[in-house]
């Protein structure tokens, strides 16, 4: 059996389940799914990638947003046809998560080179080409075995460089 949720603003933004299958087993509700099928809230600690220089959206930009991040407040927090401004707007991230949710987007920056990437970027957004990491795409996790994921010989700790506890009385 499916339960229907009421849509909440969470709704647009829920992540997949640890146990999406998992059902009651005893009491009046015995036999239906005992999580949201819809997926669970994301939290309150969003684990996002940071646009570095390997990142996908990376520009000439020092400190640009990752589209995901303003992708979820997007959803959340507007609906269809709202205006999203960013009066801070850089390369236009904010208006890109807007226009690629149907949204509407403002801004203004002093530097007039980001304003050019940031149109840019967002006319690539409504053609449906810009370069973004996708939203909800796991975090990529080295398996322990990777050569990537062991620490290097020469930087491992010897037993006299461990960390000793400090405390006064
Ligand atoms: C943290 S960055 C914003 C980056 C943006 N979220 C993005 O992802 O591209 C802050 C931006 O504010 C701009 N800025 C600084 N002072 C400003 C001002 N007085 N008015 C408008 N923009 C300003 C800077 O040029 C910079 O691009």
């Amino acid at each position: 059996m499916l339960v229907v949720h009421q849509r909440c603003e969470c709704d647009a933004i829920r992540v997949p389940q640890k146990y999406p299958g998992k059902k009651y087993f005893k009491g009046e509700k015995a036999g239906q799914y005992s999580c949201n099928p819809l997926g669970k809230n994301p939290g309150d600690i969003w684990t996002i990638p940071n646009v570095k220089h390997n990142h996908v959206e990376k520009t000439i930009h020092p400190c640009q947003f990752p589209i995901e991040l303003v992708e979820r407040l997007v959803l959340a927090l507007t609906n269809p046809s709202d205006l999203v401004v960013d009066p801070y707007i850089g390369v236009g991230s904010a208006a890109c998560a807007a226009v690629l949710h149907a949204r509407r987007a403002a801004g203004a920056d002093t530097a007039a080179d980001y304003l050019q990437i940031a149109h840019e970027r967002v006319k690539h957004a409504l053609e449906g080409k810009l370069k973004r990491r996708p939203l909800g795409r796991p975090i990529y996790q080295p398996a322990p075995g990777d050569r990537i994921a062991q620490r290097p010989e020469h930087l491992s700790r010897s037993s006299s460089d461990q960390p000793r506890l400090f405390a006064t009385a």
